[in-house]
């Protein structure tokens, strides 16, 4: 039985009980359950989708540098396909350039350009790729450092896709 003495606030808001849909522990439950479980689709789609965009959709092609800006034997910073994605130009001889992502193929440091006979070197383990073809030399990676295609459009070179 229900007290008749009301607060204050019982006045300011009434409550009519008779007319309350009581939410019991199962409907809440439920509840809960149905939200983690579209959470949790939810994130795995946008993951998945993800994942597919960057392995098979191809970037769209960006102008990275002019070739008098990189000298034989020198290197250049940039970023390809977005601005997340550190890679190195180098340009072996007069009219050779080739491109790399900087990450690391066994943990993701950022590798730095030794010149030609060295290669491509990262400080974390002492991995070593070559400038040539990006491929293993030394140390625990296993994949060669992933390649960025390059067209040349007269006197500037153009990123036009990733592979690897
Ligand atoms: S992160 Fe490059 S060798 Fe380990």
């Amino acid at each position: 039985m229900r007290s008749t003495i009301t607060n204050r606030w019982q006045d300011d808001f009434p409550l009519n009980w008779t007319e309350d849909h009581e939410v019991t522990r199962r409907q809440f439950t439920a509840f809960l359950t149905l939200i983690s479980t579209a959470l949790f689709l939810g994130t795995g789609f946008v993951g998945v989708r993800e994942w597919w965009r960057r392995r098979y959709a191809t970037p769209p092609p960006a102008r990275i540098a002019t070739v008098n800006e990189v000298p034989v034997g020198g290197v250049k910073l940039f970023h390809y396909p977005t601005l997340h994605d550190p890679c190195l130009l180098l340009r072996l001889s007069a009219d050779r350039f080739v491109a790399y992502s900087q990450k690391c193929t066994h943990l993701s440091c950022p590798v730095v350009y030794r010149g030609m006979e060295q290669g491509l070197y990262c400080p974390c383990h002492a991995g070593l790729f070559a400038a040539e073809d990006g491929r293993v030399l030394a140390g625990p990676p296993r994949r060669p450092l992933p390649r960025v295609s390059l067209t040349r459009h007269g006197e500037e070179l153009w990123a036009t896709g990733t592979a690897g």
